[in-house]
Order: C-alpha cells, then structure tokens, then sequence
C-alpha cells in the first residue's frame, strides 16, 4: 500500500486566558452557552502549540507533550474534529500533535489555549477560512474559556443564546490599559484537579443557593470591568475581578456536595495579596477550577510584586513556582504549502 500523506498540515499557536469577570456555568451543556458573560486577559508566557494533518491516519490520533491522548480527553478532540470534518465536508481521520506550556488540568487554562489552537490549526489544516468569529465560536464548543484565546489582550465572551450568537470579541480599550497589565501566578500545585470544571458547574448550577445571587450580582460585575478598562483604572478592574471570583467560589462551596478549590497554600497566597496591598503594591487575586492564585498587578510594578510574595510565602509553600506573564497575542496560523 502506499502512504497516504494527507492533506498540508496546519500549525496554530494559542496563548492562555485568565478571566478577570468570569464563566462558571452552562445555560446549555451542548453547545457550551455560558450563563453569564466573561472578560479575560490573554497572556504571553502560556500558550499551546499545535499542529493537525487530516488523512495521514487510519483513525484519530492526538499526542500532549509527547504523550499519548486517551479516554475522555481525546473524546473532546474527536468531538472538535468531527465539527470541523462536517463543515469542510471531508471524511479524514486526523493527526494531532499539541505541546504546552501550561500545566494541563490545574486550573491554569490549559484547556482555553489547548482548544483555541485546536481548532485553528484544525480549521486550517481542513481548507476552512473561517473568521475571528467563527474560530471564537469553533474553540468555544472545545471548551467555553477557550472561546477567549483567539484574541490577544482583553477578550469579552458574549453569552448568546445560541451557537451562532455566543462568541468572544477584543474589548474596547482606549487607554491600551491591556499592555499595562500583568498577571503572577503562583503555582501552588501543577497536579490534575479533583473536580473537572464542567462537573463543577453542573453541580453548582443544579444546587447551590448562592449560584443565582451571583449571577444577578455578575451583570453588574462586568459593566463595572468594562468602565475601568474604558477608564484605563487598574485598581477598579482589580477590586471587581477579585470579588466575582471570590462569589464564584462562594458558590462552588454551598454546592452539594461542595466544590472547594482552595486548599491551605491558596489561602496563605490570599492572605499574602490582602498584605501586599496593604503594603501598597496593586495586587489582585482570582481563581479558577484549582488552587492555583494569579495576582492581577501592573507591568510596570509586576517583578516587584512577585519578588514580594515569594518572600512572603517561602515558608508556608515552599514549593512555590511563580510566572509572570504580561497581555498576549492572539491565535496564530500558518499552513504548509502545497507541494
Ligand atoms: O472552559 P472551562 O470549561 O475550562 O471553564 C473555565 C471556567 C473558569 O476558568 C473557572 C472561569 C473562566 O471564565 O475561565
């Protein structure tokens, strides 16, 4: 038999987004329809690189960091793949191999830089010339936060109602309030997470009395976001960012069972960003599906701030790992050419 060497692959590199107004819940699980609206900052020191070829495979394979994708993992790869095969009207088993440099799974939105850089280097390796928004819209049924990574700096994902109207777009900034932002984010723990974010929003929305309170309180969260970035005020931005995370895991917790994040490190890093505010640097915590803290600060004061809370945390989380990532680009693609 003589190999197939399929059609030109595609490279796409993806960086990862923090969300600063947040995503925590589905209004449809199939679709991936958030209830409420995101704002997020992409970010320059984590990103995915990945690389598909349709039809020089019998059947689908994917590789993570040299590693061999499996179970559900690879399911959610299929699943993006099968939609891009549909909409480009071909029947090729793909090739896809993803490297990170974001630790998977520990809420440090691998999967937003993961599935962003899916799906535009899928799209592209299949002949499809889609849109920002249409990328948006794709990367979005791979993994909601991944709706974002399309774009560089500050992203809003607009809830929608549907496939079609449900996708992220770069927020109005006129000061460039973006590239004078940074995020430290403190590596408290790389491991997997316990609880996947798709089943603790499901929990969350099906059982905590506190999930309706802070969906009504969101609106008015991102609304406040948006005038602070309009404003170019980085304190503003902060103290909402770090109360809608703060009442997004407020809800995790009065779910039944409970949904908790945070363990003894994530509450010492909080601590220590209460005291370094104090100590008058700009610091602001958020929080995702793990323990992981990132600090919301300024450029300009970002080394500083590290500096001072990896002084501060030395003894009680010695194995402290932090980045400091500045805003990051958007998705980039480039196809091989055509022999
Ligand atoms: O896209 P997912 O399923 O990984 O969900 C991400 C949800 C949070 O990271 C917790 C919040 C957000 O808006 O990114």
């Amino acid at each position: 038999m003589t190999p197939v060497r399929g059609l030109p692959a595609a490279t796409a590199t993806a960086h990862a987004n923090i969300a600063l107004i947040k995503y925590w819940g589905k209004a449809d699980d199939d679709l991936i329809i958030p209830v409420t609206p995101s704002l997020s900052l992409t970010l320059d020191a984590l990103y995915t690189t990945t690389t598909v070829r349709f039809g020089a495979v019998a059947a689908d394979t994917a590789t993570l960091d040299g590693e061999p994708v499996t179970g559900k993992a690879m399911a959610r790869i299929v699943a993006l793949l099968d939609l891009v095969r549909q909409r480009a009207g071909i029947d090729l088993a793909a090739e896809v191999t993803s490297v990170n440099t974001v630790p998977t799974a520990a809420g440090l939105a691998s999967s937003a830089s993961g599935f962003a850089a899916l799906a535009g280097a899928a799209a592209a390796a299949a002949g499809l010339d889609l849109t920002d928004r249409e990328l948006s819209r794709l990367a979005r049924r791979g993994s909601g936060s991944a709706s974002r990574s399309i774009f560089g700096g500050l992203a809003v994902w607009h809830a929608g109602t549907d496939d079609e109207t449900s996708y992220a777009e770069p927020v109005a900034d006129p000061t460039g309030l973006a590239e004078k932002l940074a995020m430290v984010v403190l590596v408290l723990d790389a491991g997997e997470k316990s609880v996947s974010s798709r089943e603790g929003m499901r929990r969350t929305v099906q059982t905590s009395p506190d999930y309706r309170p802070w969906v009504e309180a969101h609106a008015g969260h991102l609304d406040e976001a948006l005038a602070a970035v309009e404003a170019g005020d980085l304190p503003r931005l902060g103290a909402v960012a770090e109360t809608n995370a703060a009442g997004m895991h407020a809800t995790m917790r009065s779910a039944v069972p409970p949904v908790d994040y945070l363990t003894d490190a994530s509450r010492a890093a909080l601590q220590a960003v209460r005291d370094a505010r104090e100590a008058g640097l700009p610091a602001w915590a958020t929080m995702d599906a793990g323990p992981n803290v990132k600090v919301l600060t300024s450029a300009g004061r970002a080394v500083e701030v590290d500096a001072w809370l990896r002084d501060r945390l030395a003894a009680s989380a010695p194995g402290l790992a932090t980045v400091v990532a500045y805003a990051g680009p958007g998705l980039t693609v480039t196809r091989e050419a055509t022999a």
